[in-house]
C-alpha cells in the first residue's frame, strides 16, 4: 500500500505582473526576477513558478507566419467557441490551416475550430496556436519542448537565487464535455506532476484503484485564478506546496507524463452514437468553396472507407477515377452531347434542355474534385438467361452504391461535402470511350467533392417510420 499523501494545509497563489512585452531572444529570468522584486517577494525552497507558455514561446521565437500571403487581417468577428479569440472568419481559416499543417492528427473539426494533436501529444483547439498578446501579425505556436523550457528556467533560478523551486509552463486549454477553459501544465521541472493515490484507502477503508490526481494541472489552473488574459501576468508564484516539489522530496515529473498514451485513449475511439451520427452528417452538398483544395490524403481516406462495402462473391469491384483538369472538360462535353441528344429525342424544347445542362454544368465543372465511380463486373458470374444476368449485374451495382455511401460518409466526417449525381449512368458507353476504360466497368455516376460553401443543413432526426415493415 502507498504511503498517505501529505496534503499541504495552506497554499498561496501570488500574481507576478510584468510590464515587459516579450520578444524572440528575450530571457525569462530577468523579467521574472524583476516581477518578484516589484511584488516584494523572494523565492523560498519549494515555491512553484508558473510561467505562461505564451511568453516562453515568444522568447523562444515560436512565431508562425500567416499562410495566406498578402491576405488582409480583419477582426470584425471577435467571438470564439474554444477556438481563437478576437479573430475574423478569414483569420480563423488561417490559424486552422497552420494547425492542420503542424498536426500529427486532426482529431475533429467544426465550422469554428480544428482540434488537433500536436507533436507533443497535446490535443488542443487549433493546435494551441493563437495570437492573443502577440505583437504584429504573426501567430504563435506552443513552445517546442515545454519540459526543456521549464527545466532551463528552474536551473537559472537555482543558479541565481540558490533556491530549489518547481517550474510549470502553463497554457489555457478547453476540455471535452466541460464549458470554459482552464490552465494546464504543458511543461514541468522540479515537482511531481501526478499524485498517485492508488493503493491507499478511502474514509471507509475501501481501496482506491484509479485515483491519480493531476496536481500539476491543478496548480496551473490555480495560477489562472489570479490573472486574466489582459492582466499582463506572465508569472504566478504558488507557495505552500513543498511536498510536491523536489525540494520537498517528491520525485520530479514532466509535462510529457501528463499526456495519456494513445493506446489508453478511449475517447478517440468514439461510441456507437458517434458512428450513427456520422451517417446522418452526410448531406448532399452542391455548392463548394472553389478556392479551397481537397487534400489528396482525405480523398484517399474516403476511397479506403469505400472499400469496406460488402460485395458479391468476395470481389472488390469498386473503382473511382479522379478526373484531372484536362480530362474533365472533354468528358463533360461528350456527356452533355449525349444528354442533349436524349432530351431532343424526348421532344423537349431547346431552352429547357439548355437550362438542365447548365444546372448540371455548374456543379460538375466547378467542383474542386470530380470522381467518376464504377463497379468492375469482371468478377460477376455468367448466366445464360437475361433474368439472372440482370440480377447478377444488380448485385455489383448495389455494392457500388454501398461503397459510394461509405465514401460520402467518410468525406462528411472530415467536413467535406459531396454530391453523387447520376450523370454518367445514362451515357456509360460515352464515358468508357472518353476515359478509355474496360467494357466491364459499370458507371455509377459522378461524385463532386469539396469544402461546403456555407453551413450544411442538419438532417432531421432519422426515423424508421414508414421504412420498416413486418409481414
Ligand atoms: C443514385 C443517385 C443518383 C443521384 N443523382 C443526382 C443527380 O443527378 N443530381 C442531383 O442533384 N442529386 C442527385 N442525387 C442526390 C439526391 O438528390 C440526394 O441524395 C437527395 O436530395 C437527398 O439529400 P441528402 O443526400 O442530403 O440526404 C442522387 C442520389 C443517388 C443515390
Amino acid at each position: 500500500m502507498s504511503e498517505a499523501v501529505p496534503i499541504p494545509p495552506d497554499v498561496r497563489v501570488l500574481a507576478l505582473p510584468s510590464a515587459h512585452r516579450f520578444a524572440p531572444g528575450d530571457d525569462l529570468l530577468g523579467p521574472l526576477l524583476a516581477a518578484l522584486d516589484d511584488a516584494g517577494l523572494t523565492l523560498d525552497d519549494g515555491d512553484i513558478i508558473c510561467v505562461a507558455s505564451k511568453v516562453v514561446a515568444l522568447s523562444e521565437g515560436a512565431l508562425l507566419e500567416d499562410p495566406r500571403t498578402g491576405a488582409p487581417s480583419d477582426t470584425d468577428d471577435a467571438e470564439g467557441t474554444d477556438g481563437t479569440d478576437g479573430e475574423s472568419d478569414r483569420d480563423r481559416a488561417a490559424v486552422r490551416a497552420l494547425a492542420r499543417a503542424r498536426a500529427t492528427e486532426i482529431v475533429t473539426e467544426a465550422p469554428w475550430v480544428t482540434i488537433t494533436r500536436t507533436h507533443h501529444g497535446f490535443v488542443a483547439a487549433n493546435g494551441g496556436i493563437d495570437r492573443s498578446n502577440v505583437p504584429g501579425t504573426s501567430w504563435l505556436d506552443l513552445p517546442t519542448d515545454p519540459d526543456a523550457s521549464a527545466d532551463a528556467l528552474r536551473r537559472e533560478l537555482a543558479a541565481t537565487t540558490g533556491r530549489d523551486v518547481g517550474v510549470l509552463v502553463t497554457d489555457t486549454f478547453g476540455r471535452p464535455w466541460r464549458l470554459g477553459q482552464t490552465d494546464v501544465a504543458l511543461g514541468a521541472s522540479g515537482l511531481a506532476v501526478l499524485r498517485d493515490e492508488r493503493g491507499t484507502t478511502d474514509l471507509d477503508g475501501r481501496p482506491l484503484a484509479v485515483t491519480v490526481a493531476a496536481v500539476a494541472d491543478a496548480v496551473a489552473a490555480a495560477a489562472d485564478l489570479v490573472r486574466s488574459k489582459a492582466s499582463g501576468t506572465p508569472f504566478v508564484l504558488v507557495r505552500g506546496l513543498l511536498p510536491l516539489t523536489v525540494a520537498g522530496g517528491a520525485p520530479g515529473g514532466s509535462g510529457a507524463d501528463l499526456v495519456r498514451p494513445l493506446a489508453e485513449d478511449l475517447f478517440r475511439r468514439g461510441a456507437a452514437e458517434a458512428t450513427i451520427e456520422g451517417l446522418s452528417a452526410r448531406r448532399t452538398v452542391r455548392h463548394f468553396d472553389t478556392h479551397r483544395p481537397v487534400p489528396i490524403e482525405l480523398l484517399a481516406e474516403a476511397v479506403a472507407a469505400a472499400t469496406t462495402a460488402p460485395a458479391p462473391h468476395h470481389t472488390r469491384p469498386w473503382r473511382f477515377v479522379r478526373l484531372t483538369a484536362e480530362a474533365r472538360g472533354p468528358l463533360l462535353d461528350a456527356m452533355a452531347q449525349a444528354w442533349r441528344a436524349d432530351l431532343r429525342a424526348d421532344g423537349l424544347p431547346e431552352a429547357t434542355i439548355d437550362a438542365r445542362l447548365a444546372r448540371s454544368d455548374v456543379l460538375h465543372r466547378t467542383a474542386p474534385v470530380l470522381l467518376a465511380a464504377f463497379v468492375d463486373l469482371a468478377g460477376a458470374h455468367d448466366y445464360p438467361d437475361p433474368r439472372r444476368a440482370q440480377a447478377e449485374r444488380d448485385l455489383f451495382v448495389l455494392s457500388g452504391g454501398a461503397a459510394i455511401e461509405a465514401l460520402l460518409v467518410a468525406l462528411a466526417a472530415r467536413g467535406l461535402g459531396g454530391a453523387w449525381t447520376s450523370s454518367t449512368v445514362f451515357c456509360a458507353d460515352v464515358v468508357r470511350d472518353v476515359l478509355d476504360l474496360p467494357p466491364a466497368w459499370e458507371a455509377l455516376g459522378t461524385i463532386a467533392v469539396g469544402w461546403p460553401d456555407g453551413p450544411v443543413p442538419a438532417r432531421p432526426t432519422p426515423s424508421a417510420d414508414g421504412h420498416l415493415e413486418q409481414r
